[in-house]
């Protein structure tokens, strides 16, 4: 078994790391299949007693997510407000947890635990002077839900310069407590972040749009937390059953549409307008997919031919469904990240006469939906079928209504692909006679300030 993915989870206001640990819910739960949660305590006691005749108090701590488990923090509070006191104590607090049960690869903050985390992973950031509070290696990515930065200037200090490593900020559009305007102050101090919103308050949000959320943001870091020296433009190639956006059932595919499997066939084979670089003699383009997509796929049919395949994987060695007398087929390989598989194709092919040339993530949805958080990836192909198939993997979200991603013209869709490319629905038959159309779409990345300039507060 590969070392778990080790995290860090620090608690809000009038909270506990227990009580923490309980308010995750079915999210901790499903957390921990992919990752080692940890849960401290902060030093900063609650102590005064709230009035128990006091409603609006008692509905305000309540919000908050005061319990049984006792009532902590990171910070202290007057008239509900951070006065950040207990900052300095707070951080040798969670050093000396990170030194007891750490490394951590990254931390998972709500509210004040996300304000106190941001702290954090600012003085382990590479490049940073040594500081008396924390010695850790730098964390390799950062959840902040209801999360918010300090106001008061004289902690201007811990946002400057940008937290470099990758982030992931959830916030709730009726949150009260943090409004959304608090918590955009912080993505504005975090380089390309990505967020997620939900329409609910001060909480973390139960529904699998935001676990698998978390869980794909981060399998979308390397488990060596090292970038590739090698990067590459990523597209992801996607066909979905519209509007459930449905793309597989039993790890398998819900349907077979011959001009379906022609499309990805053409589109993730062709070279065109790809210029051949001195001393190389061709180009092969790479398909990256998951493991459960790789096992799903026929055993005559794999791996795809003509395409350099990378199957993405942390069960250590993965043997492809093949047997010990089996010879690895050429241009099969495995890594454990999306970064890992830039680096060996690199390692592979930079000296041969082989060229690299686009390089397509295939699926499924874990891989998809790690990929999507990778700064990499600039397009997605997304073929709609406009027929409801049963399905039980979905593609997380709809390009069409999501702020990052724009739609691009049919003219740039064909000269992306480099092919012929039907314009508008095209009628076909599925291996079950059912009729349906199909729709092929390009959405590229938009620009990241640009769409935290689109975030309405
Ligand atoms: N409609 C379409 O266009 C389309 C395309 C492809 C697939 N599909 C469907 O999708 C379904 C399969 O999706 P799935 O979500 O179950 O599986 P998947 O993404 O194919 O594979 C999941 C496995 O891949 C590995 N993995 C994925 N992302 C990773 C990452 N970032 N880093 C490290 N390892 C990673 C892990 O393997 P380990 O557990 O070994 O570590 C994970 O358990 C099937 O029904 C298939 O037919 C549909």
């Amino acid at each position: 078994m590969p070392q778990p993915i080790k995290v860090l989870c620090l608690h809000g206001w009038v909270q506990s790391g227990p009580t923490m640990s309980k308010k995750m819910g079915t999210v901790q739960k499903y957390l921990s299949k992919f990752a080692e949660l940890h849960f401290p305590t902060g030093p900063v006691e609650y102590k005064a007693e709230a009035d128990p005749n006091d409603e609006a108090e008692q509905k305000r701590l309540a919000s908050m997510g005061a319990d049984q488990g006792g009532k902590y923090g990171w910070f202290e509070v007057e008239d509900f407000k951070n006065t950040y006191e207990c900052w300095d104590k707070s951080l040798q607090v969670i050093n000396e947890y990170m030194k007891e049960k750490g490394p951590f690869d990254g931390i998972i903050g709500f509210s004040q635990g996300a304000g106190i985390g941001a702290m954090l992973a600012h003085l382990l950031q590479p490049g940073q002077p040594p500081n008396p509070y924390v010695q850790h290696p730098p964390l390799k990515f950062a959840v902040f839900i209801g999360g918010f930065r300090s106001e008061k200037p004289e902690f201007d200090h811990f946002y400057e310069p940008k937290l470099s490593l990758p982030n992931l900020h959830i916030s709730g559009t009726a949150d009260t407590l943090v409004p959304l305007a608090r918590s955009k102050q912080l993505m504005e101090r975090c380089e390309n972040p990505n967020i997620l919103l939900h329409p609910g308050m001060h909480v973390i949000p139960q529904q699998a749009i935001y676990k698998t959320g978390i869980r794909d943001f981060m399998y979308s870091v390397p488990i060596s937390g090292e970038a590739t020296k090698h990067p590459r433009d990523l597209t992801l190639i996607v066909a979905v059953s519209s509007p459930s956006l449905g793309i597989g059932k039993k790890n398998n595919m819900p349907w077979h549409i011959k001009e379906e499997m022609g499309y990805f066939a053409n589109v993730t084979n062709s070279t065109n307008g790809i210029e051949l670089a001195e001393g190389k003699s061709k180009i092969m383009n790479v398909v990256l997919m998951g493991r459960a997509c790789y096992d799903s796929i026929p055993k005559k049919n794999r791996p795809l031919k003509e395409r350099i395949n990378v199957v993405i994987t942390r069960t250590e060695k993965y043997n492809f469904g093949l047997t010990k007398k089996d010879k690895i087929p050429e241009h099969l390989y495995a890594a454990d990240s999306i970064d890992a598989a830039l680096d060996t194709l690199a390692e592979k092919y930079d000296n041969t006469d082989i060229q690299i040339g686009k390089v397509f993530v295939i699926g499924g949805s874990f891989l998809y939906g790690s990929a999507l958080y990778h700064r990499l990836t600039k397009n997605i192909l997304f073929t709609r079928i406009y027929h409801e198939y049963q399905c039980d993997s979905f593609f997380p979200f709809e390009p069409k209504d999501a702020a990052a991603w724009e739609k691009k013209s049919h003219a740039e869709l064909e000269k992306f692909v480099g092919i012929p490319v039907h314009e508008g629905h095209l009628k076909a038959v599925g291996s079950k006679n059912e009729e349906v159309e199909l729709e092929f779409e390009l959405y590229g990345k938009d620009d990241v300030s640009h769409a935290l300039s689109k975030l309405t507060v």
